[in-house]
Parts: structure tokens; C-alpha cells; sequence
């Protein structure tokens, strides 16, 4: 049976990057992880939806810089706890001023109870 590299070191693969247990992402709420780890030019905000699923796009909301993770997440929507701009969970189309451009959203999958994300990929 091979050995996904990711479960070890954290780093990317085919599989993807292990990057949380589902266990830690409360639903309604995000968090954040470190564009180190990503390797993207911004930190990636995970999302867990009120229905349970899982979702991510950059953390940094378009409008000035709060973090996206801090924000309050419910049916397949995100809000800026900052000035309450929305954006999609699936395609990160801004919904809701004062937002006015689209955030970057990425691909995830959820195996085993773990968080892999694909930074750079289309959910
Ligand atoms: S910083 Fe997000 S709406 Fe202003």
C-alpha cells in the first residue's frame, strides 16, 4: 500500500496537502492557513458550511484585509467580518458590498475525517 508523503510531511502531492482534521474547522466558521504551507501568495481560508461541507478560497476579503477565516460562513456563503462583504464558497464570485471583485477559490477534498486542499486548483 504506498504511503501518502502528505500524512508525514505536510507537503504537496498528487493528493494534495493535508493541511487540517475535519474536527477542526467548526461549521459556520474558518480558519486559516499559512500561505507557507500553501505555497500561494496568500493565506488560504478553510470553510465549513452549516450543511457540513468544506470550502477554499484566499483569506485576505478584497475590500481591504481582514481574513476571511474570521468570518461567519452559512448556506454556501462567506461574510467579511469586517464591513459584511459575501462571497461564494464555491466559485468566490463577490455577493454583497462593499466588496466589488471576486476572491480565488480552491479545490478540497475530504478523506478519512482530513482536509486536503490543491492550492491553485479549481474546486
Ligand atoms: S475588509 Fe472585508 S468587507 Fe471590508
Amino acid at each position: 500500500m504506498r504511503e501518502r508523503s502528505e500524512r508525514t510531511n505536510g507537503h504537496s502531492s498528487t493528493d494534495g496537502i493535508r493541511v487540517a482534521a475535519l474536527d477542526d474547522i467548526p461549521e459556520g466558521e474558518g480558519i486559516a492557513i499559512d500561505k507557507a504551507i500553501t505555497g500561494t501568495a496568500d493565506d488560504i481560508a478553510l470553510l465549513r458550511d452549516t450543511d457540513g461541507s468544506v470550502w477554499a478560497l484566499d483569506d485576505t476579503c478584497t475590500h481591504e484585509d481582514a481574513s476571511l477565516a474570521d468570518g461567519w460562513v452559512e448556506d454556501g456563503y462567506v461574510e467579511c467580518p469586517l464591513h459584511s462583504s459575501k462571497f461564494c464558497l464555491k466559485n468566490g464570485e463577490v455577493q454583497g458590498l462593499p466588496a466589488t471583485r471576486s476572491t480565488c477559490p480552491h479545490r478540497v477534498e475530504v478523506r478519512d475525517g482530513e482536509v486536503y486542499l490543491f492550492p491553485g486548483q479549481a474546486p
